[in-house]
C-alpha cells in the first residue's frame, strides 16, 4: 500500500483488487455483454425493446418526446396498466401458483401469497378504493408498516389509476400532514400499528394527530389495517377497518389501461432546502426501467430465485425493488416487517436460511453494523443459498464490500453496487454480474442505455483519474417527470447547473479504466487548501482501521485552509485503542492511507452518529457541532436525543 503515489485514490479504494466475473454468471446471465453494445448503437431502440417486454394494451409508436425538456414523455401514445403487468400477467402466463411474497412479521407470524392470491387481494382492494370514490388521478397517502397490505394497497391504487404517496412509517404526524396537504390526498391507508424491536409501534394515532392539525385538509376517509391490535381512537364516518370493508368486495376487478405518462406515484425526498420535494413518477417508462434493471442487475431467474430487498416501501428502493421491479418480473420475494436485531442479532440470517434467499439487496450502513457486531453471528447460519449481493444508498467502503462478499457471500458471490436516486427512479450505475469485473467500492459502469459523465464546474468532462460532478447526459425512461406542484424547482434544482443535462448532486471520480467511483454528495465534498477531498474517501480510510466501526467526516469552516476536516468516529466494541489514543492514531492513519493533505484536523470519539430514519448520516448537524454553532433542525433524525449524547461525550485531541 503506497501512501502518496500519483494515484492514491485507486490504490486506496479496494486496494486495487479486481474480481473477474464468475463463470456461472457469464454462461447464462440475463444481461450479456452484447446488451451494452446494442444500447450504445441505438439507445432509443434499446429502451423500446425493453418496454416491449411489458404488456401494453395499446402499443406505443413513439419512444421519447423531449420537446418540453426537462419534462420527458416516454412511450407516450401507448397504454398499459401497471398493476396488471405486476400481477395478472403472471397468472395469465400460468405462473399463478408461484409465490409472490414470503412475508414474515417481527413476532414470527408468516404469510405466503402466490401470484393468484395476490391478484384476488389487489382486485378486492381496487374495488374498495373505487367504492370509496377514489378516481383516476386522485392521490392516496399510504402510511403502513412492512406488511403485505402495503404492497397490495400500492398495486390497488395503481390499478385504478390513482396516485400513491407512500410516507415512511417513522415520519411524524407533522411530516405526514405536510405530505398529505402538498399532494391533496383524499384517502389515507394506515394500520393500527406495526411491530418494531419487540413491541407495537402505533401508526393510527399519528394519522389522527396529522388530520387534527389546523388548516384545510383534503382527506375524506382513513382505511385502517388491523396489525398491532393496539387500541385506537375512531372517527365515525371517516375511519374504516380494511378487513371489514374488503370482506364484502369481489375478488375480480376489470382493470382499464392508462396512458404511459399517467402519474403513478409521488415520493417525497429531502432536498437542500427544508421543504421536501414531491418527486413525480409516471407509468410506462418507470416500469420499463425498474423491471429491466431488476432483471439484469440482479440476474433474476424468476423460477429459481428467492429475492430479498430489505428496504422499506417508504423509500424509493422499496418502490422500485420491492414492489414494481420484482413483481413486474414475476419474482418470488421475502418481505420482513421488523428490525434486523429482533429478537436477536441473527434475525436476517435466519430469514435467509429459512427461505433460501438467493439474492440479497441492502445498504452499506446495515453491512457496517453487522461488521461491528462480528462475523460469529452470520457464521452461525447457513447462507450458502446466496448467489448475488447488492448494495445501495451510499458509497460502500471497500472494507465493507470485502466483508460483505467474504462473510455473507462466502467469498463466492458477485456484489452489485448500485447508484441511483429517488429522482432517477431506477438503477443508473452498477456492475452487471457475469459481465463486469468487480472493483470493491466502485459502482463502475452506467447500465446499458444510460449516459453518464463526470464534469468539472465549467461543464467539461474530467480526464481519466479526475474527480468532478456526476451528470446524466440523456433523458432516461424512469426519470422523475417533475416536482409535484413545483415544475420550476425541478428545472432549477436538476437542470440549470449544466443546461440540458441532469445534475445529480453527487461527486464522482473516473479511474484509469473509466470506472466510476461515487464520492458522496457534493455538499459533502470539502475543499481544503485548494484540494478537493471527499468526506466518503476519508470515512472509508477511517473505517479501514481495525478499531473503527463507523465514521462521519465533515468540512468545517477554517480561516487558514478554507475548510478543515473534522471526523466523528465510533470505536468498535473491544477495540484495542483508548479514546485518548484514538485521535492521534487515526489522524496518522488517514494521512498514511490517503496522504498528508487528508489528515483530519480533529477526530472526535463519539458513542453514536446522527442518522435519519433511512440510515443516512446527517452531516449538517455534525458540521454545526464542528463549527461550534447551535445545532440546527433535528426533526428528521431517527433519534432526536442523539445530538445531546454526542455533545456531552465528545472527546477531541
Ligand atoms: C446516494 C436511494 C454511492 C447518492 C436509491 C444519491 C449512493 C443518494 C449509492 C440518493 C451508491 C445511492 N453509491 N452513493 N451505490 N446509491 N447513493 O434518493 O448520494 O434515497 O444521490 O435514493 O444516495 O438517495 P435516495
Amino acid at each position: 500500500m503506497t501512501t502518496a503515489s500519483a494515484e492514491p485514490i485507486d490504490s486506496l479504494q479496494g486496494g486495487g483488487r479486481v474480481f473477474p466475473p464468475s463463470e456461472s454468471f457469464r454462461r447464462d446471465a440475463v444481461a450479456g455483454p452484447e446488451l451494452a453494445e446494442t444500447a450504445s448503437r441505438d439507445r432509443l431502440a434499446f429502451w423500446a425493446e425493453q418496454a416491449r417486454a411489458l404488456q401494453w394494451q395499446r402499443p406505443f409508436s413513439e419512444v421519447l418526446d423531449w420537446t418540453d425538456a426537462p419534462h420527458a414523455r416516454w412511450f407516450a401514445d401507448g397504454r398499459l396498466n401497471v398493476a396488471v403487468n405486476c400481477v395478472d400477467r403472471h397468472v395469465l402466463a400460468g405462473d399463478g401458483e408461484r409465490v409472490a411474497l414470503h412475508w414474515e412479521g417481527e413476532p414470527g407470524d408468516t404469510r405466503t401469497i402466490t401470484y393468484s392470491e395476490l391478484l384476488g387481494e389487489v382486485s378486492r382492494a381496487a374495488n374498495l378504493l373505487a367504492d370509496l370514490g377514489v378516481q383516476p388521478g386522485d392521490r392516496v397517502a399510504v402510511y403502513l408498516p412492512m406488511i403485505p397490505e402495503a404492497v397490495i394497497a400500492m398495486l390497488a391504487i395503481a390499478r385504478i389509476g390513482a396516485v400513491h404517496s407512500v410516507v415512511f412509517g417513522g415520519f411524524s404526524a407533522e411530516s405526514l400532514r405536510a405530505r398529505i396537504d402538498d399532494a391533496g390526498a383524499v384517502l389515507v391507508i394506515t394500520a393500527d400499528g406495526g411491530w418494531r424491536k419487540g413491541s407495537v409501534a402505533p401508526l393510527k394515532p399519528a394519522v389522527d394527530a396529522a388530520l387534527a392539525l389546523p388548516g384545510e385538509q383534503t382527506v375524506r376517509n382513513v382505511l385502517v389495517v388491523r396489525r398491532g391490535e393496539n387500541a385506537v381512537d375512531w372517527s365515525e364516518g371517516r375511519d374504516l377497518w380494511w378487513h371489514e370493508e374488503i370482506a364484502a368486495m369481489d375478488t375480480t376487478h376489470e382493470a382499464r389501461a392508462f396512458e404511459a405518462e399517467h402519474p403513478l406515484f409521488i415520493l417525497y425526498t429531502s432536498g437542500t432546502t427544508g421543504k421536501p420535494k414531491g418527486i413525480l413518477h409516471t407509468s410506462g417508462g418507470y416500469l420499463t426501467q425498474a423491471a429491466f434493471t431488476h432483471r439484469s442487475v440482479f440476474d433474476l431467474k424468476p423460477e429459481q430465485d428467492v429475492y430479498w430487498c430489505t428496504a422499506d416501501v417508504g423509500w424509493i428502493t422499496g418502490h422500485s425493488y420491492v414492489v414494481y421491479g420484482p413483481l413486474a418480473n414475476g419474482a418470488t420475494q421475502v418481505l420482513y416487517e421488523g428490525t434486523p436485531d429482533s429478537p436477536d442479532p441473527g434475525r436476517w440470517w435466519s430469514i435467509v436460511e429459512r427461505y433460501g434467499v438467493t439474492i440479497l439487496y441492502t445498504a452499506p450502513t446495515a453491512i457496517r453494523s453487522f461488521m461491528k457486531a462480528g462475523r460469529a453471528i452470520p457464521d452461525a447460519h447457513d447462507l450458502t443459498s446466496l448467489r448475488l449481493l447488492g448494495s445501495v444508498g451510499e458509497p460502500i467502503n471497500p472494507e465493507a464490500w470485502l466483508w460483505y462478499r467474504e462473510v455473507i457471500g462466502g467469498g463466492r458471490t458477485p456484489i452489485v453496487d448500485t447508484w441511483w436516486q429517488t429522482e432517477t427512479g431506477a438503477i443508473m450505475v452498477s456492475p452487471l454480474p457475469g459481465v463486469t469485473a468487480a472493483k470493491p467500492g466502485a459502482a463502475q459502469t452506467p447500465i446499458p442505455g444510460i449516459g453518464i459523465a463526470v464534469l468539472d464546474e465549467s461543464g467539461e468532462p474530467v480526464p481519466a483519474g479526475g474527480g468532478g460532478l456526476l451528470v446524466v447526459t440523456e433523458p432516461w425512461p424512469a426519470m422523475a417527470r417533475t416536482i409535484w406542484n413545483d415544475p420550476e424547482r425541478f428545472r432549477e434544482t436538476y437542470w440549470s447547473t449544466f443546461p440540458g443535462r441532469y445534475f445529480a448532486g453527487d461527486g464522482a471520480r473516473l479511474d484509469g479504466d473509466g470506472d466510476l467511483w461515487l464520492l458522496g454528495r457534493v455538499d459533502d465534498v470539502m475543499n481544503v487548501s485548494g484540494h478537493r477531498l471527499s468526506t466518503a474517501e476519508i470515512e472509508s480510510a477511517l473505517v479501514a482501521h481495525p478499531a473503527v466501526a463507523e465514521a462521519a467526516v465533515v468540512g468545517a469552516a477554517d480561516e487558514a485552509t478554507g475548510q478543515a476536516i473534522v471526523a466523528f468516529v465510533i470505536l468498535r466494541t473491544g477495540a484495542e485503542l483508548t479514546d485518548a489514543d484514538a485521535s492521534p492514531t487515526l489522524r496518522a492513519h488517514v494521512a498514511e492511507r490517503i496522504g498528508p493533505i487528508a489528515r483530519p484536523a480533529r477526530v472526535h470519539v463519539v458513542a453514536e452518529l446522527p442518522k435519519t430514519r433511512s440510515g443516512k448520516i446527517m452531516r449538517r448537524l455534525l458540521r454545526d457541532l464542528a463549527e461550534g454553532r447551535e445545532v440546527g433542525d433535528t426533526t428528521t433524525l431517527a433519534d432526536t436525543g442523539v445530538m445531546r449524547t454526542i455533545q456531552t461525550g465528545m472527546h477531541a485531541d
